[in-house]
């Protein structure tokens, strides 16, 4: 994916324009939880990278997804607490213009890659709507496991969905 440009880096303040411009999608934010405001503004996503880079040491390892160094996705691992303090949830979201092009495939590879090698990190782990096709396909192609279907677990936009539970492990 680098000789086409593509990459993950840290976040960056000017990245604010980009992420807005992607977020703001519903179908992007169909397929996550609710919570993000709506419409997003530029004030959001600043908000967000703002908080991102100053995420306590070791709880999170996100970055952008960029092509020629532009911002055109977010992905992260987000560690979980207690007796699941080696386990990390991952989330990932790219612009619609880039979908099909394998770049969701490369960034979850190469997120989980640099995860394991970088922090003591046992197990990534990620739950789609069992009707997102695209996020299941990605997740299985980047060598997660899928271990369940969690029956009934969200209701999202009114619509009760299984959701399907994926990890991968540091082997
Ligand atoms: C999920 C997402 C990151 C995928 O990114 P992407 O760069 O398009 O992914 P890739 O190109 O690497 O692979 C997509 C795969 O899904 C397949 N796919 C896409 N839509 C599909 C559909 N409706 N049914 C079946 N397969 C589908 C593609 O054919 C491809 O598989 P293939 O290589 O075997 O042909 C992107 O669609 C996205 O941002 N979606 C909205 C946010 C989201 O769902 N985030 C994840 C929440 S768990």
């Amino acid at each position: 994916m680098q000789q086409m440009g593509y990459g993950l880096r840290a976040w960056r303040l000017e990245d604010a324009p980009a992420l807005r411009e992607a977020i703001d999608n519903k179908n992007i934010q169909n397929n996550l939880r609710d919570g993000l405001p709506c419409p997003y503004t530029l004030r959001d996503a600043e908000e967000y990278i703002q908080t991102t880079l100053a995420a306590p040491e070791g709880s999170q390892y996100a970055f952008a997804i960029t092509a020629d160094d532009a911002a055109i996705g977010s992905i992260g691992v987000f560690r979980q607490g207690n007796i699941h303090r080696q386990s990390a949830e991952m989330g990932y979201y790219i612009a619609q213009p880039y979908w099909g092009k394998g770049i969701g495939t490369w960034a979850v590879t190469e997120a989980c890659r640099r995860a394991f090698e970088n922090t003591d990190l046992l197990r990534i782990f990620a739950e789609p709507f069992a009707t997102n096709a695209a996020s299941c396909r990605v997740l299985e192609k980047a060598g997660f496991a899928l271990e369940g279907i969690l029956r009934k677990n969200a209701v999202k936009n009114g619509v009760i969905l299984d959701m399907k539970l994926y990890a991968k492990v540091r082997e």
